[in-house]
């Protein structure tokens, strides 16, 4: 039987909506509640370096207000690291950064950046901090994973997300291909971006993912039926594909 599948529910929009009138709502900390109460089996925050959406006082409440774990997403700097070590979160998923960017957009070079993400590594693994490197599903960004201690790697979905016919079942062959070769080499495999109740089946499917980390889609969905039922349709659309 298929491992479980750990759903991670990605509250940095609930800040985005708050953040766009600079009022204390909606509260990110109450809708990470909400979530994990409809069944999330963690929370994920990405604290961006321009603050645009998740801020350090969020990131504090969750620390100490949450009772499943918290992955904090990263850029892979000394500030960030800073942070990371003062809370201490189950995980930490470093991720690549552009100010000018909508949101994360492709993988993290593992393989080209491996003297900067090193000593990071190594900093949060000494930490008891799972860490977690957001990657494209490219056997060449693998080997750095491998070669760098990575415990974890979250394969980029975003592509095949995007994608449609022929080029998403070669897209999702890749992730496919990935999530084995990853596997095979004791590293452990979760997937996200801009995941939907119809695409998400096929990326449940793949036997080795462990966790999707799922975000902009559900606190869309919120809107219309609430965050909670959102979550548990998204629970729903992933158990039905194990
Ligand atoms: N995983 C990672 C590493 C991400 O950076 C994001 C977006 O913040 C997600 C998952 C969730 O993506 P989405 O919001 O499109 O569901």
């Amino acid at each position: 039987m298929t491992a479980h599948l750990r759903l991670g529910v990605n509250i940095d929009h609930v800040a985005t909506v708050r953040n766009a009138r600079g009022a204390g709502y909606p509260d990110p900390v109450r809708a990470a509640l909400v979530a994990a109460a409809a069944g999330a089996d963690g929370i994920t925050a990405h604290l961006r370096e321009d603050r645009r959406h998740i801020t350090d006082d969020d990131i504090a409440r969750l620390s100490e207000q949450l009772t499943v774990p918290l992955n904090l997403e990263m850029a892979a700097t000394d500030e960030m690291l800073g942070i990371a070590l003062r809370h201490r979160p189950h995980a930490a998923c470093i991720v690549p950064e552009k100010r000018e960017e909508l949101t994360t957009e492709g993988g993290l070079d593992a393989a080209g950046q491996h003297n900067r993400l090193a000593p990071l590594v190594s900093e949060l693994r000494n930490a008891n901090i799972r860490v977690s490197l957001f990657i494209e599903p490219d056997a060449r960004q693998i080997d750095a994973a491998i070669r760098l201690g990575a415990p974890v790697v979250e394969l980029h979905t975003g592509r095949y997300a995007e994608l449609a016919g022929a080029a998403q079942a070669e897209e999702l062959r890749r992730l496919a291909d990935a999530a084995a070769l990853a596997a095979k080499n004791g590293i452990e495999v979760h997937a996200g971006h801009g995941l939907t109740y119809d695409n998400v089946a096929a990326i449940a499917a793949i036997p080795q993912v462990r966790e999707l980390n799922i975000g902009h889609f559900l606190v869309g969905e919120a809107m219309f039926v609430g965050l909670g039922e959102a979550v548990r349709l998204m629970r729903s659309a992933m158990d039905q594909a194990r």
